[in-house]
């Protein structure tokens, strides 16, 4: 790919048919915003400048965009809509140099760096410009590839409204993604006129004046028009997402990962899955996780942000969010790990416990029914269910730290913070609230005494009053 060539992505239209307060290029697909796809296109093909056209909720579009790629992009400011060749020529101010200036819009989300390429190389010398096109079978709304000559060449691109019933029927249309001569472009876009139905400056001129200067225009037809298929509404959007999981799942699969009921499952694009692992059916894999060969994901866990090492077993039904859990592990079902989680290798997290800034040491257990919130769990430790460390008092946090082989017997309630030591024992229903030392057996619980033959005479003296109320009604 050559150094000089540049991209814009036009965001600035308002998106009315999403019927939504959020701009229209924010909306998310699988974990991005929409624009968000055109961006890593154009980073992927190392376009310097990126450059963003904002207009509506410019604010808002730029806040986001500079926070998820800091430093890489620059924005103009589109203020008025004035139509697609406008955009671009905002755009271009801020492009002084470059050989080509990609365009690309902010609503098309499953184009491929591989497409993208494609039309750069095709827009060398001594095109133009390239656009990319498709074929569709009802073509209602695009602009329709207007071709002339010996050559079929193409010579114009007409507006759906500015269309004649003839022009109507072809249904080559233009996708709206083109690669342009910087120099002709710049020429081009200065010549535009508002003499259309829209009464706007469109972009799509910049072919017929190519035309006309007998400068060559090559469109690259895509093969699946999926590929450069515009969001308008809420229903195009998961049309598309469906498309992209389809597309991520795929991939996957072909690479080795065992997807069950793979329809059914959401792996964004910014997940790693490596082979050889197993995701069950309706699964959730988001942002930044990582799961490593080997480990199985059983059916309608959601993990955000993780690490699954290898070979670990989340049984169904199981959240996480920023969690680490290390190989050999085997967590849920009904788990929930919070942020800063750690579970090493081979520990064991059972049904309802829930974990926050906690690390379970190598082979320590948590089976049943807890809450461990800012602990530190030592290896081989035993966490009985019903145990709960108290790490806030209404103001702060504080650190609850066992040792290893520690026993905390069942509905042991931990007032952090605290120390246990090694091998130390807890007794069952114990509230503990001072340091207990290694190897101490520790009890924090009311002594139990038996009353021989008690019951009776209790049972009685209840009976009787009972009878005595019903008597007096
Ligand atoms: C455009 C093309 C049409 C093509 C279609 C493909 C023109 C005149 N027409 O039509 O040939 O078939 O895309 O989807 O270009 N935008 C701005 N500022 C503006 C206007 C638009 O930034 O003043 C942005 C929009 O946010 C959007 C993109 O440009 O991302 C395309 O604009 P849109 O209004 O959707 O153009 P279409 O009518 O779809
Ligand atoms: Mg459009």
């Amino acid at each position: 790919m050559s150094s000089n060539t540049a991209a814009m992505i036009l965001a600035a239209g308002k998106g009315t048919r999403m019927r939504s307060e959020m701009a229209k290029v924010l909306h998310p697909l699988l974990g991005q915003s929409l624009v968000e796809y055109s961006i890593h296109a154009c980073l992927e093909l190392q376009s310097t400048p990126t450059v963003i056209v904002v207009g509506h909720q410019a604010q808002a579009v730029e806040n986001q965009l500079s926070q998820r790629f800091p430093g890489q992009l620059r924005f103009a400011l589109q203020a008025e809509q004035l139509g697609t060749g406008h955009a671009a020529s905002i755009g271009l101010t801020q492009i002084p140099e470059a050989e080509h200036v990609l365009i690309l819009a902010g609503d098309v989300p499953l184009l491929t760096a591989a497409t993208l390429k494609a039309l750069v190389k095709a827009a060398e010398a001594p095109a133009a410009l390239s656009l990319l096109t498709m074929r569709l079978a009802v073509p209602t709304g695009y602009g329709r590839i207007l071709r002339h000559g010996p050559q079929n060449e193409v010579s114009g691109i007409v507006e759906h409204k500015d269309a004649s019933e003839a022009e109507r029927a072809i249904q080559e249309v233009n996708a709206g993604i083109y690669c342009v001569n910087r120099a002709f472009l710049s020429d081009a876009l200065s010549a535009l006129k508002q003499d259309n139905a829209q009464g706007e400056y469109y972009l799509t001129d910049i072919v017929k004046h190519a035309a006309e200067a007998g400068r060559l225009v090559r469109a690259v037809e895509v093969a699946d028009p999926i590929e450069v298929s515009g969001v308008n509404h809420l229903g195009q959007l998961a049309e598309l997402e469906t498309a992209l999981r389809r597309r991520i799942n795929h991939a996957l699969m072909l690479a080795g990962v065992r997807l069950e009921a793979p329809e059914s499952i959401f792996i964004e694009p910014s997940v790693t899955v490596e082979p050889g692992a197993r995701i069950g059916a309706s699964v959730h894999l988001r942002g930044q996780t990582v799961v490593k060969a080997g480990a199985w994901i059983d059916v309608g866990s959601v993990i955000t942000d993780s690490v699954v090492g290898e070979g670990v077993i989340v049984k169904p039904y199981s959240i996480f969010e920023a969690a680490i859990v290390e190989k050999e592990a085997i967590i849920g079902p009904f788990s929930r790990l919070r942020p800063g989680a750690k579970v090493m290798e081979a520990a064991h997290v059972g049904n309802f416990v829930e974990l926050k800034k906690t690390t379970l040491g190598q082979g320590a257990k948590a089976n049943h029914l807890a809450y461990l919130g800012d602990a530190i769990i030592g290896a081989r430790s035993n966490v009985g269910a019903g145990t709960i460390t108290c790490n806030y008092d209404g103001y702060g946090k504080h650190l609850t730290e066992l040792g290893e082989d520690v026993f905390v017997g069942s509905n042991s309630t931990l007032v952090a913070p605290i120390q246990v030591g090694d091998r130390a024992y807890l007794a069952a229903g114990s509230t503990l609230t001072d340091p207990v030392p290694a190897d101490a057996l520790s009890f924090g619980r009311a002594r139990q005494t038996d009353k021989p033959g008690r019951a009776v005479s209790l049972r009685e003296a209840a009976k009787a009053k009972a009878q005595a109320a019903k008597a007096k009604k």
